[in-house]
Order: C-alpha cells, then structure tokens, then sequence
C-alpha cells in the first residue's frame, strides 16, 4: 500500500517538556531560564525545533510557568499548562490536545541543550526511513545509573524502557540508556491517553509508549549515538558550568577550524550566533556575545568585551575595551580601556585611544580622539581631532541633545561642548574652552579665563608656613633660603 504522504513531506511537530521544577538548581529563576552560552536553556531546544523546520512547537509550562513563556513570548511557540507535574507521560499528554494531528511528532526536553542538529536530523531520518512508529535516542554510559535502561531482545529489537526504580540488579548493568528524546509517529497523542500511573513512583511514564504501540503491533527502535554528552542535561549549576564549558568549546574550536586565532581559548567566550571572518585573531579572556558579526582579519586584545556589535574587516581593537551596539569600520584602532556603548558608528581609519567613552556617535573617516574624552549623541567629521579630556555635555538635565562638529575640526584638550552646539568645518577651539555658542566655518573659539602671571607670588605664599616648610617640604625650603 502507497502512503498517501511521502515521510519526508509528512510535517513535523515539535514538544518540549519544561514544566519541571530544576530543585537542585536552588533559583527563584525556573531551571529553563538559567542561560547557556547566553540563551536560555529552553531556548536551545525551541531553536533546535525551528531549525528542524518543525509546524507546530508546544512548550509545556508548569514551574514558573508565567516567566517561562515570557522569555518564549516572542518564538512562535504555542504554551500548554501542566499545572501539576505528574510525569512526562502527562507532560505530553498536556501537549496533545494542542497538535493538529497527521504529523510525526518529535519529544524534547527543556533542560538538553547540547543535542547537535545533525543528529536531530539523523534521528528523524532513520525513524522515516525504518518506518517505525516511534524511535527512541539512546546511548551508553559505564554507569547509566538514574536513566531509563533500554531492555532488548535476542535480535536487538527494543522491548521496553524500565526506570531505575523499577529495574532489577541484572537491568541495572545495563549501559544503553534513554534520552528522553524520541521520534512517533501520528498516533502518539491518541495512544498518550492510555498512559497510566501504576507504577512504583505512580507518574504518568511517557516510556509506557513504547508497549502501547508494540500491543497494537507497531516498530519501535532506538537510534543509538555514541556521544552520551549530547544528550546531557543540567540539573544543578555544577552540570550546568560543565555544560557551559563543553558548548564553548564545540564553539570555539569551529572557529578555530574556519580559520580564526583563538589565543587562549579556554578563556575565550564566543556566542554560538557570532561570527567571525577568516584570519581574525582574539585575545585571551575576549567575550564575544550576541549578535556580533566580525569582519576578515579582525584583531581583538585581551579581556576585551564585543557585544551585539559589527566590526568590519580589519578592525583593531586593543585590551580591556567594551564595544557594545556599535559598527566600526576597519583600519582604524580603539582602545585599550575604550567604552562604545551603543549607537557608536566609527568610519574607516577611526583611532579611539584609552579612556574614551562614545554612545550614539557618528565619527566620520580618520576622527582622532585619543584619550579621556566622553563624546555623546555627536557627529564629527571627517580627519577631526577631539582633544584629550573633552567632554560632549549632551544632557541638560532633562534630554539629550545634538552636537555637529565639522570636516577637519580641532578641538583643544580640556574642553566642553555645551550641547546643542554646531561646530564648523575647519573651525578650532582652544584648550581649556567651555563652548557655549556655536563656532563658524574657520574660526577659532576660546572661552577660558585670561592668564595673569604674579613675579613673586610662590616665595610670599610659602614664607606664610614659617618654620613648617621646612620639616614637610625640605626641598622648597632650600629653595626659599636661596630666594632674596
Ligand atoms: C526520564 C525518563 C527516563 C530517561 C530520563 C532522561 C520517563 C518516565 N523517564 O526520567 O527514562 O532516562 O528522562 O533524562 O520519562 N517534565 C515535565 N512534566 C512532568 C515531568 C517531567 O515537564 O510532569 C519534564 C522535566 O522538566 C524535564 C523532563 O520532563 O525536562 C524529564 O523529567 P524528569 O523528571 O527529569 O525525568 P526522569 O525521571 O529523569
Ligand atoms: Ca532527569
């Protein structure tokens, strides 16, 4: 007989089990919320679905439940309440009513955020092309203690799942265990409701799928992987820091595999979304995260921060500096110990020296701006040079205001620009100015006190100390003895 839908065409239907409570995690945030690599661990597998071009994902919410689809909110996924945790059987069965129907059906657990997609995609295809019913992710540990043992028969058909609970000495030895993940096919939702607690911890075991559908004659199978810590969870922050060092790794070390220098990359911290172009090089202690994006050749210094943030090829960033929401074009330099916070728009050949802190800035090709200086909500351009200590003084105690500084302008060390203000091209402020008005194409503004210069002034102040001089300060006291 012709099915009337080719398997691979059949949809895909996606549940993920979170309504857990995470115990041992000891939070007032749920266990699914606690980030891996940044992202929420629910998260990885609402992803993992998506990337499996799944129809409909049902996320079943229970601890927690309100924070938990708060942070789903914006996923796509649809939310079923399981307001009592009775066991994964009712977990699913939660999830049931909200599946369409006619689509195989994939279970995912909250809390395993390490599964690669290929092996997802592996285990769906065995299932479609073994047409089994349900296909169960397994894998071996020397001591699988705490998991559902997979109990097999003479020809290595599976015969059932058994909880460590239930498991006699001889089940117990027993290396290959269940993952929790498995593949069924459209019937599962109906037979879930047939799922009892009668058992020794009387929860509703999802694993009881695997005699219902092997009473109505249907295949089951595993699919065994050799890598247990693919499907490893995080129960306890312990676990969830070893996952955290394991999904870092696998990150960086397929950087390093496309061509980009890590330099320490057990210290190196990259987003799994960021990406970086060939040849770059990153420093130790760099964390890379969100939505970042680096160019060929990039260089990034140690303890450098770069975060949701574009920086085109060839761009330099020197140690300890924070780069968040900003793009910069190459051939310039920041840092070390700069702050662009976000906003930051940093042209070609843009040098930005320690102690500089720029936010919702645009900084025209060759600006200069080499140290302690804060140039906020600004655009400067082109080859202008923003002396040390200048400040923008954007905030009049209420908004924020726009400053236009000029082509070619030089601004003296020390000064203020009291915003709004329009400097003009070519224009010049001298050092120490607190700018107030603005400054035409050319000219050049001072604002600062006159210099007076009193001959003699020092040797009268100091005489006033008398006899105290010359116990704290000896050396200006042999200079006033040879003063007449
Ligand atoms: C389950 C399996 C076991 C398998 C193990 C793998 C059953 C009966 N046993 O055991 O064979 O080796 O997973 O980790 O299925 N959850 C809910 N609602 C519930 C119960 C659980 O959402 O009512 C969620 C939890 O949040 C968790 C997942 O389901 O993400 C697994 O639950 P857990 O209690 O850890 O299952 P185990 O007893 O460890
Ligand atoms: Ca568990």
């Amino acid at each position: 007989m012709q099915p009337a839908v080719l398997p691979e065409q059949r949809p895909l239907d996606v549940v993920i089990l979170a309504a857990g409570q995470g115990t041992r995690m000891k939070s007032r945030l749920p266990k699914m919320l606690h980030p891996l690599l940044g992202r929420p661990l629910v998260l990885w597998s609402v992803r993992l679905a998506q990337q499996l071009g799944a129809r409909d994902v049902v996320v079943v919410t229970g601890h927690g439940a309100q924070q938990v689809e708060e942070a789903l909110h914006s996923s796509g996924v649809q939310f079923a309440r399981q307001d009592q945790q009775l066991g994964t059987g009712h977990a699913f069965l939660t999830a049931a009513h909200r599946l369409r129907g006619g689509a195989d059906v994939l279970l995912l657990y909250g809390d395993t955020p390490m599964l690669p997609l290929a092996t997802l995609q592996n285990l769906l295809s065995a299932h479609r092309v073994g047409q089994h019913a349900l296909t169960v992710l397994t894998s071996e540990l020397p001591d699988a203690s705490g998991y559902g043992r997979i109990l097999r028969g003479e020809s290595g058909e599976v015969l059932s799942i058994v909880e460590e609970k239930a498991a006699t000495p001889a089940q117990k030895a027993v290396r290959e265990f269940n993952s929790g993940v498995y593949v069924m096919d459209a019937a599962a939702p109906v037979l879930a409701g047939r799922i009892t607690n009668h058992n020794a911890a009387g929860e509703y075991y999802i694993t009881d799928l695997v005699s219902l559908y092997q009473q109505g004659g249907a295949r089951v199978a595993a699919f065994k992987i050799a890598d247990p810590g693919e499907v490893m969870g995080a129960n306890d922050r312990v676990q969830l820091s070893q996952l955290e060092t394991i999904m870092r790794r696998r990150v960086n070390e397929a950087h390093m595999r496309a061509g980009v220098t890590l330099q320490d990359p057990a210290t190196t911290l990259i987003h799994d979304e960021v990406v970086i172009g060939p040849d770059s090089v990153i420093g130790a202690g760099v964390h890379l995260l969100g939505q970042t994006v680096l160019g060929e050749g990039v260089v990034i210094g140690p303890y450098s921060v770069v975060q949701d943030s574009t920086l085109e090829a060839g761009s330099l960033i020197h140690a300890h500096s924070v780069v968040q929401g900003a793009r910069v074009a190459g051939g310039g330099d920041i840092g070390p110990f700069a702050r662009l916070r976000p906003g930051t728009v940093l042209e070609a050949g843009v040098h930005i020296g320690n102690f500089v802190e720029i936010k919702n800035a645009h900084l025209h090709a060759g600006v200069k701006a080499g140290h302690l200086a804060y140039l906020g909500d600004v655009t400067v351009g082109q080859q202008s040079n923003i002396g040390a200590g200048t400040i923008i003084a954007n905030h009049n105690g209420m908004d924020k205001q726009h400053t236009t500084i000029g082509s070619g302008v030089f601004v003296g060390s020390n000064s203020t620009i009291v915003a709004p203000r329009t400097l003009g091209d070519a224009s010049f402020v001298a050092a120490g100015s607190t700018v107030t008005a603005d400054v035409p194409e050319g000219a050049m503004a001072v604002a600062r006190g006159q210099q007076r210069t009193l001959e003699g002034w020092s040797r009268r102040y100091w005489k006033g100390f008398g006899d105290r001089v010359a116990v704290k300060l000896p050396w200006l006291a042999g200079w006033l003895s040879r003063q007449h």
